[in-house]
């Protein structure tokens, strides 16, 4: 069959425009998507992307000088004993097959024991935990599992990316919540109006939250699942920074009433004990919500391999407490940069959660939004950061510095964004 003539501008949807031209030509511009799927991603913000092709410029021009401080992904390796345990799992036949969620059943069992001992909260393995390919996952997919089309879900603006996305993946209509500054990034539930608690169906947050470093309050979570529960919505609750509150105790789902009824909460191996790329998480939640999250990941993945479920076990069982090295580290990395970036000219408050510094363009950015400052200075300096705007237009002012490099790399990039900052 002849394949279809196509206009030379044309470039299929799926393909990255760095792929759809020949050698030597220059890309074609950026055609739309001709498909619901266009429609449906409308307004999507393309910050990361712009973000990523910035950072593969910088990285051809300043090659090993490029500091890379723009992903929440740690430089930390996995404790030993996880990677012992996955690697001793993986020489048996069943790591290699497909997982039904039966075989989940002994992690899941591990984790009811984390959530009694970690919340003093009993769970039932086999109808209130689901594992999950990354909370990200989760949280992407738990709105088709809920929502009708067109139906409305909540998130916070700025907030993660796949809060949005799940919401845009189930067609349903987005409500921004806008978190201020000047109220601790304190989310303004009660600022919406009584016909707009009634039409809600889902919200989709978390706290610790990124990208603003804010801890949060157990009062936060209770005042979303009383107005939850008096306007009969559903709560998901994105929780995989819950070990990396460094004050304090970061707040939890589990423990604000009605969780039973409308709560699901998600929770990581990927913060708390550096597991990110092996891809696994769980979910806690009402039953009903359980089983229809199971349902929708029934058709679109099986189970993460029984080796990569043996390192979480050993994690959840033994390593309790490991998380607490995380802590201290990051909030020596982080008094260190705030201290680096005050000497360079450019003054950061520390933030409450590990990780994440979060704060407002300095002053000589003058008229840039996030994404030029960000944009400029990576080609300048081979720093990343991320853009604020990449988490909601309440974040177009502000940028996010995540601290996974050892410190001698902080001072560096300090010291190159300082020198920077002087020739604006
Ligand atoms: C709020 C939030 N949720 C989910 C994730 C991804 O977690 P996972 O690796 O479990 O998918 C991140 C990662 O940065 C995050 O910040």
């Amino acid at each position: 069959m002849r394949a279809p003539s196509l206009n030379s501008s044309y470039r299929p949807f799926w393909m990255p425009i760095s792929e759809s031209h020949s050698p030597g030509q220059s890309p074609p511009a950026a055609t739309q998507p001709p498909s619901a799927l266009a429609r449906r991603f409308g307004g999507r913000s393309d910050v990361f992307s712009a973000m990523d092709r910035a950072k593969a410029a910088a990285r051809r021009h300043h090659g090993q000088r490029l500091i890379d401080l723009s992903l929440g992904c740690t430089d930390q390796p996995p404790p030993l004993q996880v990677t012992a345990a996955i690697a001793r799992t993986l020489e048996q036949r069943s790591s290699a097959a497909y997982c039904l969620h039966a075989a989940t059943r002994p992690l899941r069992v591990r984790v009811a024991a984390w959530i009694q001992r970690r919340f003093a909260v009993a769970v039932d393995p086999d109808t209130q935990v689901l594992l999950l390919v990354g909370s990200q996952e989760g949280t992407a997919h738990f709105p088709l599992a809920v929502l009708e089309p067109g139906e409305h879900g909540l998130i916070l603006d700025p907030g993660y990316p796949s809060h949005l996305g799940g919401l845009q993946l189930a067609s349903a209509r987005i409500q921004r919540l806008a978190l201020d500054p000047e109220d601790g990034w304190r989310p303004p539930f009660a600022s919406l109006s009584h016909g707009e608690r009634e039409s809600l169906r889902l919200m989709v947050f978390g706290f610790p939250h990124n990208p603003t470093a804010t801890v949060g309050e157990q009062d936060w979570l209770d005042e979303a699942m009383a107005m939850a529960r008096r306007h009969d919505i559903l709560v998901a609750h994105d929780n995989p920074y819950v070990d990396l509150a460094l004050d304090g105790e970061a707040p939890c789902l589990l423990r604000s009433p009605g969780w039973q009824e409308r709560g699901i909460e998600f929770f990581s191996f990927s913060k708390s004990w550096c597991m990110g790329g092996f891809r696994i998480a769980f979910a806690v939640g009402a039953t009903p919500l359980i089983q229809a999250l199971q349902q929708v990941k029934g058709w679109i993945d099986f189970n993460q391999s029984l080796a990569v479920q043996a390192g979480a076990m050993v994690a959840l069982d033994q390593l309790e407490d490991w998380p607490a090295r995380l802590r201290s580290l990051y909030r020596r990395r982080r008094d260190h940069m705030v201290q680096a970036l005050a000497t360079a000219g450019w003054p950061v408050t520390p933030r409450p959660m590990a990780l994440y510094l979060w704060d407002r363009l300095p002053r000589a950015a003058g008229a840039m939004d996030s994404l030029s400052f960000c944009l400029k200075l990576v080609q300048d300096t081979g720093v990343a950061l991320t853009p604020g705007s990449g988490f909601g237009a309440a974040g177009r002012r502000h940028v996010r510095m995540a601290l996974v490099a050892e410190e001698p790399h902080l001072t560096e990039a300090a010291q190159r964004v300082g020198a920077w900052l002087k020739t604006l």
